[in-house]
C-alpha cells in the first residue's frame, strides 16, 4: 500500500515539475519576442523548444500570432554572448551606483541643509534625479532578469557612511564628494555609450539596424550621464575645491568608486 502511495506521489510530483518547466520556458519565449536582451539570454535551440511548447498549449488562433511574433523576433538584433555579458555587468553596476548615489544624498542632506538652508532645493533636485536613475535601472534589471550585485548590502552601508561623513565635514566636503563620484560615474557611463555606439556602427556596416529597445537604452544612459555631469558642475560651483583636505578626500572617494565598479562588474 505504501509503495503504491509512494509511486503515485512521485509520478504526480514529476508531472508537476515538468508542467512548471514547460510554462516557464513558454514565458521566456514570450518575453524574448519583445526583448532582444532576453532573447540573447537563451540559445536559439531553447527559444525554438519553448516556442514549440507554447504552440502545443494554445489555440489555433494564438498559434498563428505566436508564429508571427517569432518571425518578427528573428529580424531583431541578437546580441553575442560577449555583448550580453557586457550589458549584464554594465546594468548591474549602474543600478548599484544609483543606489549608492541616492543613499549618499539621503545621508548628506540633513547636516548640509541644517548649516546651509539655501542648499535645500539643490540637494533635493540632485536626490530626485538620482532616485529617477535608480528607478530606471531597477526596471531594466527586472525586465532583463539581471541579478543585482551580491555586494548590494555592503554598498548600502558604505554609501550611507560616506554621505553622512562628508555631510558632517561640511558643505565643501559634501560637494567634493559629489565632484569625485560624478567624475568616475561620468567616465563609466561614457565608456558604455562608446561601446554601444561601436555595436551600432558594426551593424550599420553590415546593413542592419540596432534594435529600437537598445537605442532607447543608449539614449537613457546618455541622458543620465548628462545629469551626473550637471551634478559635477553644481558641486564645483558650490566650492567643492575648497574642501579640506581636498586632494586626499577626493582621491579616496575616486579610488573607492573605481573599486566598487570593478567588484560590481564581477559579482
Ligand atoms: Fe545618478
Ligand atoms: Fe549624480
Amino acid at each position: 500500500m505504501n509503495s503504491i502511495i509512494w509511486s503515485t506521489s512521485t509520478t504526480f510530483f514529476i508531472l508537476l515539475l515538468w508542467e512548471n518547466i514547460q510554462v516557464r520556458e513558454l514565458s521566456y519565449a514570450m518575453i524574448s519576442c519583445v526583448s532582444p536582451l532576453a532573447l540573447s539570454r537563451l540559445g536559439r535551440a531553447s527559444v525554438l523548444r519553448a516556442a514549440k511548447c507554447g504552440m502545443r498549449r494554445v489555440s489555433s488562433q494564438s498559434e498563428a500570432s505566436s508564429r508571427s511574433s517569432h518571425t518578427t523576433t528573428q529580424s531583431r538584433t541578437i546580441l553575442t554572448e560577449e555583448q550580453r555579458r557586457f550589458l549584464d555587468s554594465a546594468l548591474r553596476v549602474n543600478q548599484a551606483g544609483e543606489l549608492a548615489a541616492t543613499l549618499i544624498y539621503t545621508a548628506q542632506t540633513p547636516p548640509v541643509v541644517k548649516a546651509h538652508p539655501h542648499l535645500r532645493p539643490l540637494m533635493k533636485h540632485m536626490y530626485d534625479q538620482e532616485a529617477g536613475h535608480f528607478k530606471t535601472f531597477n526596471e531594466l534589471l527586472a525586465k532583463h532578469r539581471i541579478r543585482p550585485t551580491a555586494m548590494y548590502p555592503v554598498w548600502q552601508a558604505a554609501a550611507t557612511i560616506l554621505g553622512w561623513t562628508t555631510g558632517v565635514m561640511g558643505r565643501e566636503a559634501a560637494m567634493a564628494c559629489t565632484e569625485a563620484v560624478e567624475t568616475e560615474i561620468g567616465d563609466h557611463y561614457n565608456g558604455q555609450v562608446r561601446e554601444m555606439f561601436k555595436w551600432m556602427q558594426d551593424l550599420q556596416e553590415k546593413g542592419e539596424e540596432l534594435d529600437p529597445e537598445l537605442k532607447v537604452l543608449i539614449d537613457d544612459i546618455k541622458r543620465i550621464r548628462d545629469e551626473e555631469l550637471e551634478h559635477l558642475d553644481y558641486a564645483v560651483e558650490n566650492d567643492a575645491k575648497e574642501a579640506q583636505p581636498y586632494q586626499p578626500l577626493t582621491d579616496v572617494i575616486r579610488y573607492g568608486c573605481k573599486g566598487a565598479i570593478w567588484i560590481s562588474e564581477r559579482i
